[in-house]
């Protein structure tokens, strides 16, 4: 049960333990209040008195929590989750003025599962929000991803993405501060890059700097790691310089490629650990 609760808010165990002790202190310290609330008022009727002692722990349990959480150190785990619990009611729960949350665009070319996990792993984050959706493709899923996710969405042609501007003006305007590539198939203009110095991480599905570079994505790299007979692929996130899937590495991942491996099955795999991991990467990269 516990792996299943670590797996489901990936978190490891340190923070489980701090997140079911804040759960733990903050839900009794409600019970407490909130009798001590309700024995003060002058009640007589049971029903009465059970409506508003409910009402009441509903008041005072995401402020005790979210009080609690502070010293235990996990305060931007149950922001979110009372943003989450909030949005689910349809009540819009407001960040602290202090938090600016980081402003992330993120570009894709095609179906978008990627996309579609970052998208799901920051919604309701107190610190991190997908703002905008980039697409060269008006065919591409991650459109429809967009579209379910209420998130804007931008699609960009040739003629003005490969100029001096590119696409900075609309960035800008939507005060974008980090760009994600998820399987977004263009080169990344210098321009963009200049604009964005180390502000720019891309995906790649095998361990760079090996099957990297023009020509090399999608089922290209899982036919030619299985043509060369390797024993191991995987995934590399990495920043975006001007040479193709060249940036300094920021994290790999590896799986191991068997005999019998098709590029389907291989790409499969490492879909996997992209899914697994690039999230989670992101968070650390804009923590930073
Ligand atoms: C992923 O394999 C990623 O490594 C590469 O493009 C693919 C995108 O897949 N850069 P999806 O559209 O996110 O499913």
């Amino acid at each position: 049960m516990f792996k299943r609760l670590q797996n489901k808010w990936k978190v490891n165990s340190l923070q489980l333990v701090l997140i079911i002790c804040t759960f733990a202190i903050g839900g009794s310290t409600t019970g407490f209040i909130a009798k001590k609330i309700m024995n003060a008022l002058p009640i007589n009727q049971d029903w009465i008195w059970v409506t508003l002692y409910l009402l009441l722990m509903t008041i005072i349990w995401p402020i005790a929590i979210i009080l609690v959480s502070i010293p235990f150190g996990q305060f931007p785990f149950f922001i979110k989750y009372i943003r989450k619990i909030g949005n689910k009611m349809g009540i819009g729960v407001p960040l602290p003025s202090k938090m600016n949350p980081k402003r992330v665009a993120i570009f894709a070319s095609g179906s978008g599962s990627n996309a579609e996990k970052i998208i799901a792993y920051f919604d309701s984050h107190p610190t991190v929000s997908i703002q905008l959706i980039v697409t060269n493709n008006f065919k591409a899923g991650v459109l429809e991803i967009a579209r379910k996710n209420k998130i804007p969405t931008l699609l960009i042609d040739k003629n003005s993405f490969f100029t001096p501007d590119s696409c900075i003006n609309e960035l800008k305007m939507a005060k974008i501060d980090f760009i994600i590539l998820a399987g977004f198939l263009w080169k990344i203009p210098d321009s963009l890059i200049k604009n964005y110095p180390q502000k720019i991480i891309n995906i790649h599905p095998a361990l760079l700097p090996n099957y990297g570079g023009k020509g090399m994505y999608g089922h290209f790299v899982h036919e030619a790691v299985i043509d060369n007979r390797e024993k191991e692929s995987g995934i590399t996130i990495h920043y975006v310089d001007e040479v193709y899937d060249h940036g300094k590495v920021i994290f790999q991942a590896s799986c191991p490629v068997w005999e019998n491996d098709t590029p389907a099955t291989l790409a499969n795999r490492i879909q996997g650990l992209e899914h697994e991991h690039y999230p989670v990467i992101i968070e650390q990269v804009l923590r930073n």
